[in-house]
């Protein structure tokens, strides 16, 4: 898989795609991860690639003619499955997206910033936005390595048991169960006996039960989809 994040800010996303996991399906070659500076295809002298918007509203906003030629050079060496944009106003982002996503071959992810972009580039290059919760973050750049990072994760071969990514919180709609490692007592605190029995089937009937009655209580609403 390989995935093309167009920013204005790439420090930001050095550091959360280059460690753990992210890092390892790199270097395994099982994707691939370029990060493009928007500024670069700024035909502006001081390389600007924001705006007063003719609103009038307080805010800068991005303008249409770097990203859309960064967005080009990338559509000419390949063909794209997805090119979505970051946005607080996106379709709300969930496993069954990340699920969706993973599949892919190429994507591109456009980080937003500022006040937005001009909406042209909205209706012209995006074929999909998304957010990652009902709250504003700074800019996409944040949105983008969560993306990454639940879509990466996914791709087999990229986690070693690859049953793993599947067994996840939200894969079937449910949270995990609680998980324990020794010492067997802590402070008096005993580890369930059911899992030090060995007895797999009844250990396995447990984490069924804990992870619905987690989810009933924390998540109610994963129950009633
Ligand atoms: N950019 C700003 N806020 C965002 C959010 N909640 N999700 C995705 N992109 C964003």
């Amino acid at each position: 898989m390989r995935i093309d994040i167009l920013t204005v800010l790439p420090e930001l996303l050095e550091s959360p795609l280059n460690h753990s996991i992210i890092k390892r399906a790199k270097e395994k070659k099982i994707v691939d991860i370029h990060i493009h500076n928007i500024r670069d295809f700024s035909k502006d002298k001081h390389k600007r690639v924001d705006d007063y918007a003719y609103s009038g509203e307080a805010g800068m906003v991005m303008t249409i003619e770097p990203i859309a030629l960064a967005i080009e050079s990338l559509t000419k060496q390949r063909k794209y499955d997805e090119i979505i944009y970051t946005s607080p106003d996106g379709e709300r982002y969930n496993q069954k997206t990340a699920n969706t996503l993973s599949i892919k071959k190429n994507i591109i992810i456009l980080c937003g910033h500022y006040k937005g972009i001009d909406q042209r580039v909205r209706e012209h290059y995006i074929n999909r936005e998304i957010s990652i919760g009902d709250y504003v973050l700074t800019g996409g750049e944040l949105a983008a390595a969560v993306i990454c990072d639940s879509i990466v994760r996914l791709i087999p071969g990229v986690i070693s048991d690859e049953t793993s990514a599947l067994t996840d919180s939200f894969q079937d709609n449910l949270l995990s169960p609680p998980v324990y490692t020794r010492p067997e007592v802590y402070n008096g605190w005993r580890v369930p006996d059911i899992l030090l029995s060995g007895n797999i089937k009844e250990i396995e009937k447990w984490r069924f039960e804990q992870a619905i009655e987690r989810t009933k209580k924390l998540r109610p609403d994963l129950l009633e989809e």
